[in-house]
């Protein structure tokens, strides 16, 4: 069965060819991943966080799809210059907008990548033992939608271990 190709921006196409800032950061600041290694959509982002809370430098790693990639990429552009508290102001939206729209099956990809990069502002945070006052208690949407896809593919990769066992079993 042949599938309908995913209607994926000219920039999106671009950006997944030929991605900005891809790969593991040696002298990161801080670094978080969002996803679960189990399904395979996991995502590290990389800050390098200078003393006025300035980021200079921001990289990833993904193993998501075309739509992972091609934000994760775009929002490493967006932070870099930016303050944690302006970089944690970028939602998922600005950066599908950003990269010429999402497909709406796609948007979680995006979500995602936004849910890697606060994750990592909170680590800095956390480490340096403050917490500024813009910085919420609660988690964001992004945040939470990590978290839910990690709790979906635990649920999966259980249910998978718990079929091979019945069929070893057999
Ligand atoms: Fe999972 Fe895009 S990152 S489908």
């Amino acid at each position: 069965m042949s599938r309908a190709p995913l209607p994926y921006s000219s920039k999106i196409l671009e950006l997944f060819r030929n991605p900005k800032n891809l790969g593991k950061m040696t002298d990161a600041t801080v670094s978080a991943e969002a996803g679960s290694p189990v399904c395979g959509d996991i995502i590290a982002i990389y800050l390098k966080v200078e003393s006025d809370e300035v980021i200079s430098k921001a990289s990833f790693e993904s193993y998501g799809c075309a739509a992972n990639i091609a934000t994760a990429s775009m929002l490493t552009e967006m932070v870099k210059g930016k303050t944690l508290e302006g970089a944690w102001r970028i939602g998922w939206k600005e950066v599908s907008e950003e990269v010429g729209g999402l497909p709406a099956v796609k948007f979680h990809c995006g979500v995602l990548a936004v849910g890697a990069l606060r994750r990592a502002i909170r680590e800095h945070f956390k480490v340096r033992g403050s917490k500024p006052d813009w910085l919420p208690e609660q988690d964001t949407l992004e945040e939470k939608q990590a978290l839910e896809e990690e709790k979906l593919a635990q649920i999966l990769s259980k249910r998978l271990l718990a079929g091979k066992d019945q069929s070893d079993s057999k």
